[in-house]
């Protein structure tokens, strides 16, 4: 590789760190990524939580082609192209409940943002002005700054002043749950925590409650068995809005095609991103329920809802989306995750001796294994496992601080899943 690495300013990286010993990718198919020396390394994060289907589709690659020879752009206000509003209706069949008015984003940050700015513009349509919102600690909802004000990660919000304003909700992760397979049993109650934000702050002023039903980025954080069910009906009881960040949980990474169905619970605005195009070409949505759709689409038969993005339903991700949905459905894709999310968690949780492990989290295709932090230097721990990974053992995993996640293409077989965690725990005993 020739190029002088200095110009790029790389996002969420160590960038000094990374240009002095960098982990390059240069191609992609199925379960593998292939480096520029012509190594194949088992991809165990589908990339960025993406590429649900595996990489290198030919159907996706195909589609994206033809559309960018027959339109490779249309404008998004005042103008539509039938392909957006195909996607639309078939998203609209896809998701829970009433969730059936789609506003296409570019990223799972627009998508976030869209979908306070929905809330808002709700409640502003009916003549109430709430503009506090509740996320969740350890939350992680992208980098605009609704998103990054709602999400509960101190690091991502210090350099950037006071953002939106928002509150939050506990996080679900203590002491007791470690080591618990799949849900928690016990834990729902930190759901009521809700009250006691109501009580403080007042019904009247919160504009919604934004969760991602299983917060990934953060460390793969399950929710307690029934929590999701109770933070529903708190919601309801105090009147507010609830959304959920599908941006991960969306297309199959649970086993069912959202999270909404996987806990029988539906929110009244869902995002996506990253799968809904296999992450080969950038899309996000905010989809929206009838009563808030039609709540602002009303009055004069003009401009509604001044938002949205020149990209908004490109041509280009609603092809490769298209055809994403089309061999989700025609390989059962998500059937895998149902078949083999038992063996999953077997092989994640045989890494319960290994050594420096506080805790071992999993639910569908994601799995967390946490380490105890190095009190001198924390986060080297997980920055050696990923190294090793990665230059010795030929398998892409993911950290966050000294938290390993692992969340591969949903195509993955069963003797792939035994190869990532044994891969894994062998590093892991080899760290101190
Ligand atoms: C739950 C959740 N929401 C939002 C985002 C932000 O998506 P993007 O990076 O596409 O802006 C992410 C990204 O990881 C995410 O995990």
């Amino acid at each position: 590789m020739n190029a002088n690495l200095d110009a790029y300013w790389m996002p969420f990286t160590a960038n000094r760190q990374f240009k002095n010993n960098p982990r390059m990718l240069a191609s992609a198919e199925g379960m593998y990524y292939v480096t520029p020396d012509g190594r194949r390394v088992l991809d165990a994060t589908s990339g960025l939580w993406c590429c649900n289907a595996g990489h290198g589709r030919k159907e996706i690659a195909g589609a994206i082609a033809r559309q960018a020879a027959e339109m490779d752009y249309a404008p998004s206000y005042q103008m539509g192209h039938p392909l957006a509003f195909e996607l639309a209706e078939r998203l609209a069949e896809l998701t829970p409940g009433d969730l059936n008015h789609v506003f296409f984003t570019n990223s799972g940050s627009e998508a976030i943002d869209t979908a306070m700015k929905l809330a808002l513009a709700y409640h502003h349509s009916r003549g109430e002005a709430r503009g506090l919102f509740v996320g969740r600690e350890k939350g992680y909802h992208g980098t605009g700054f609704g998103g990054m004000s709602v999400g509960g990660m101190p690091n991502n919000k210090k350099q950037f002043g006071k953002g939106v304003p928002a509150v939050h909700l506990p996080h679900t992760m203590r002491p007791d749950m470690r080591f618990s397979r799949g849900l928690p049993d016990q834990g729902a109650e930190l759901a009521d925590a809700l009250d006691s934000i109501v009580a403080e702050h007042g019904a009247e002023n919160i504009a919604a409650v934004v969760v991602e039903p299983v917060p990934g980025s953060a460390g793969v954080i399950i929710p307690p068995r029934n929590y999701l069910r109770r933070l529903r009906d708190n919601c309801d009881k105090h009147g507010l809005l609830l959304i959920f960040d599908e941006v991960i949980t969306g297309f199959g990474r649970l086993g069912s095609t959202f999270a909404g169905y996987e806990f029988d619970v539906v929110p009244d605005i869902m995002t996506i991103a990253k799968g809904v195009t296999n992450g080969a070409v950038p899309m996000g949505a905010a989809i929206a329920s009838g009563q808030i759709h039609d709540s602002i689409v009303s009055g004069p038969d003009q401009i509604e809802l001044f938002h949205g993005y020149t990209y908004s339903g490109h041509p280009l991700a609603a092809a490769a989306a298209m055809a994403t949905l089309d061999v989700y459905r025609d390989e059962a894709v998500f059937d895998n995750v149902r078949s083999l999310r038992d063996t999953f968690e077997d092989c994640a949780h045989e890494l319960t001796n290994c050594r420096n492990v506080i805790d071992i989290r999993n639910y569908g295709f994601m799995a967390a294994v946490e380490l105890a932090p190095d009190a001198e230097a924390p986060g080297r721990r997980g920055m050696e496992v990923l190294n090793k990974c990665f230059f010795d053992e030929d398998l892409m995993v993911r950290m966050s601080a000294d938290i390993i996640a692992i969340a591969p293409p949903l195509v993955i077989n069963e003797e792939q899943i035994r190869h990532v965690f044994k891969t894994l725990g062998n590093v892991i005993n080899t760290v101190d």
